[in-house]
């Protein structure tokens, strides 16, 4: 049975009885709401320790003023029957309060330069530092051996690596796979702000990363495969942020060079902004 706990007393009591018994922790962070996509994650954790928690937790420092923070959906009854079916062990439920003692204003921050300019950190000002600085707070009431961070958050998993292994957290990330819908979408909470219309529009998305893969394959420069990509995102009724051939360190790639590349795209339809990517190797 899945133990649900608010208390980060009780928390630190429940994994210090673990470790006594010499367990291994595993930790799955998310913002509740949670598809295939975030139980994926917890069979992932799962598979390299002995016991798993899994926090919800809306973290306002990583929302912009004009972001979703009020109207994320929260379905803390759906994620809890989830969660346990997973195999999850715990449910971290922790308050604002627990979670930033000091207050939101007065709190300490983490900040990871460099990885966290560009793309989404250059979109969303502030956002990686919310996240950090979260992830931060998580990994240290947690203190896990292992953490199961998606791939369909493809710089947000760069900026966790860059920070864990800069501040020298000792915990190993573990990547999971993008988990998709049967059309292509990636699964993502904010998809249920889609209107039908809308949601039959999105899996271009997926569509435009697959273009740009083949035609990056196909040898055509990286300037022309963002262009095209841009093109098809408006024509589909997109507003896109980005739609970008990188390496995945985020640097350019010159074209024609043989290696691994990653396709990452950011774009608005309607009021919802929807980012997904694509990694593929150039031969
Ligand atoms: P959230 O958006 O809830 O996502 C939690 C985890 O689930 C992240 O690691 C994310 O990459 C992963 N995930 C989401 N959709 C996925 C999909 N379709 N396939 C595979 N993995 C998927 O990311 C966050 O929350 C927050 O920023 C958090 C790390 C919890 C810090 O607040």
């Amino acid at each position: 049975m899945i133990q649900t706990i608010t208390r980060l007393e009780q928390l630190r009591a429940t994994i210090a009885n673990w470790r006594r018994e010499g367990l291994r922790v595993g930790f799955v962070p998310t913002m509740g709401n949670l598809h295939a996509g975030h139980y994926s994650l917890v069979t992932l954790a799962r598979q390299h320790s002995d016991r798993v928690v899994s926090s919800v937790f809306v973290n306002p420092t990583q929302f912009g003023p004009s972001e979703d923070f009020t109207r994320y959906p929260r379905t803390p009854d759906a994620d809890t029957s989830g969660l346990q079916a997973a195999g999850c062990d715990v449910l971290w439920l922790p308050e604002v309060e627990a979670m930033y003692p000091f207050g939101v204003e007065l709190a300490a921050k983490v900040q990871v330069p460099g990885v966290s300019a560009v793309l989404e950190g250059a979109c969303r000002p502030g956002h990686f530092d919310g996240v950090c600085t979260v992830v931060t707070r998580l990994f240290n009431q947690v203190q896990p051996d292992v953490a199961a961070f998606g791939r369909k958050d493809f710089q947000q998993l760069a900026v966790i690596r860059q920070m864990v292994a800069d501040l020298q957290v000792p915990v190993q990330i573990l990547a999971g796979e993008i988990v998709r819908e049967h059309d292509g979408l990636a699964m993502s909470s904010r998809n249920q702000y889609l209107s039908a219309q809308e949601r039959a529009t999105a899996p271009a998305i997926h569509r435009t990363l697959l273009a740009m893969r083949d035609a990056a394959q196909a040898g055509a420069p990286r300037a022309q495969v963002e262009a095209e990509a841009d093109a098809a995102l408006r024509a589909a009724g997109f507003v896109p942020d980005y739609a970008v051939l990188r390496r995945p360190d985020f640097s350019e790639p010159v074209d024609g060079q043989p290696g691994p590349l990653v396709a990452l795209i950011a774009a608005r339809l309607g009021r919802t902004r929807l980012i997904d990517n694509l990694e593929f190797g150039l031969a």
